[in-house]
């Protein structure tokens, strides 16, 4: 028994021993085999830049603070890269089929803006575009957009400022939703930063096209509806069609004669525009009859946007528009309020800023020693108050007619005319990635996906409506028509010059 005990104890030992340096040897590899897995999902995904704007950074033409996403452990974040990246199932990789549209009589035309299409477009009517026009603006390029069979692919290049890019793609995959088997197959690159790159006279030998929010007489850019049209989570500002409404709204609080009977700004002056650091020398209602208030955007958002809303900002006969650091979306807020838009001389143009005629449906302020030019425009106003009402009210109504619809309609019908440019097939390159709306969301937080999902368009059941013919003439008359109301309006000032009140 001792014996038998001593024997059994002592194969006893050497077992548990094992059993542990087994048990031990296991879970260490198990370990390591994590550790590895974990060591190599994450330098996969710190190889793969996402629309939220991982693993890239800011455009060196327009920097801006590196984005951080420090809400999730870096291995939490590696494994949202590879899911949204790779286990979203976008589509089945049928090609949509083309819903049939019932072409009516009396189809609706496009505003006549929309003939600004073939203008931006005409640098390259004959020479078309090719992948060397491509590879070449790729430089100036934030990111890529392929669109072929109706799905959209994207390659980043840089980062861009908040949340531009994933809403600008997101405008897009409405686009296709919207028209589903309709909207061509077009390969074209886009900078998300504010100020056009492609001056006329330096690529006059080879105009490279390079999509944007905005452009100048100066520049090929090519503009396109910006993000904010579905909605600016940084800002609180609603998608268009429901901030619209909202602001109209809020207009019909006021009649124009009944609001404060002079001019109103309130932005951010910081954004390195000297029109809007001159503008604050205006400041006295009396003087100069402005009230010019500062917006701080970081304030208001702990503050939860109480004193930013814009449907609460149509109290003033008067609202003053100053560029930003290039142009700003607060256009057509400020338009939308049935207000009279005193507009200092904007140097770019945005896709329907070019629909507006100075006199007409604004009041054109020159770009310099602008507080006197806004006093006599607020004593002519405040003289002639059906005249300048009526300003406002076309303004209102030229706004009320660009829904989101028509922004959509604009984004068809210049990618259908783009892609009757390309001179080849376009095709996703190897190193770009499928986005799909559940691709997309999945990178978005909770309060991005509330304005994305906000913003949802829904299959069109007609079809877009039509743009007006190509007629260069007209457009020249345009400009001509706008140099000379401007010149009226400061030819009326040099007879009658606004006199500061002591
Ligand atoms: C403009 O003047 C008003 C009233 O005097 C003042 O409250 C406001 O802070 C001034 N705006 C700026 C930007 O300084
Ligand atoms: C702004 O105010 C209006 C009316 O007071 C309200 O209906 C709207 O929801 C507000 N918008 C935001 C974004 O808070």
């Amino acid at each position: 028994m001792p014996v038998a005990f001593r024997s059994s104890k002592s194969s006893h030992f050497p077992r548990f021993i094992l059993k542990s340096f087994i048990f031990i040897a296991l879970f260490s590899l198990i370990v390591l085999v994590l550790y590895k897995v974990a060591e190599h999902v994450e330098s996969i995904a710190s190889q793969i830049k996402t629309v939220a704007g991982h693993n890239l950074k800011p455009t060196p033409w327009h920097r801006f603070p590196q984005k951080t996403f420090d809400d999730e452990s870096r291995f939490g974040q590696a494994s949202k890269i590879i899911r949204c990246s790779y286990l979203m199932k976008c589509s089945s990789s049928r090609r949509p089929v083309p819903k049939k549209w019932h072409l009516r009589e009396g189809q609706g035309q496009c505003p006549d803006f929309f003939r600004w299409i073939h203008h931006d477009l005409e640098p390259w009517s004959m020479t078309k575009i090719s992948t060397t026009h491509l590879m070449k603006a790729k430089k100036f390029a934030a990111f890529r957009v392929v669109i072929v069979d109706g799905r959209l692919y994207t390659e980043f290049y840089h980062d861009c400022f908040q949340t531009r890019a994933m809403f600008t793609i997101w405008g897009l995959l409405q686009l296709l939703k919207r028209y589903p088997g309709h909207i061509p197959d077009v390969d074209l690159m886009f900078d998300c930063m504010d100020k056009p790159f492609i001056e006329r006279d330096k690529h006059r030998a080879m105009p490279l096209p390079l999509f944007r929010y905005c452009t100048t007489p100066q520049h090929f850019d090519i503009p396109f509806p910006d993000w904010s049209f579905w909605g600016w989570p940084e800002t609180n500002i609603q998608h268009w069609d429901k901030q619209f409404k909202d602001i109209k709204q809020g207009s019909q609080a006021v009649t124009w004669i009944d609001r404060l009977a002079f001019a109103y700004w309130k932005g951010n002056p910081d954004t390195g525009s000297p029109a809007r650091s001159e503008l604050l020398h205006c400041n006295d209602t009396l003087k100069w009859g402005a009230q010019i208030l500062r917006q701080n955007w970081a304030a208001e958002a702990e503050a939860g946007f109480k004193d930013s809303n814009l449907s609460n900002q149509c109290k003033h006969r008067y609202k003053i528009y100053a560029e930003g650091y290039a142009w700003s979306v607060s256009l057509k807020y400020i338009l939308s309020c049935g207000s009279t838009t005193l507009m200092i001389a904007p140097k770019y143009e945005d896709f329907f800023t070019r629909g507006l005629m100075p006199k007409d449906s604004y009041w054109p302020i020159p770009p310099t020693e602008f507080c006197p030019a806004i006093k006599f425009a607020v004593d002519w106003g405040n003289g002639n108050t059906a005249a300048a009402e009526a300003i406002g009210q076309r303004a209102q109504q030229l706004m009320e007619t660009l829904t989101m619809d028509r922004v959509y309609d604009y984004m068809f019908h210049l990618l259908s005319e783009y892609s009757s440019l390309q001179d080849f097939k376009p095709a996703p390159p190897p190193s770009a990635f499928e986005v799909c709306e559940s691709s997309l969301l999945c990178f978005a937080n909770q309060i991005q996906t509330k304005f994305l999902k906000n913003s949802a368009a829904s299959p069109s059941p007609n079809p877009p409506f039509k743009i007006p013919p190509h007629d260069p003439a007209l457009i020249d008359s345009w400009i001509k028509q706008k140099t000379e109301n401007i010149n009226e309006v400061e030819n009326m000032r040099q007879v009658n010059p606004g006199q500061p009140q002591h």
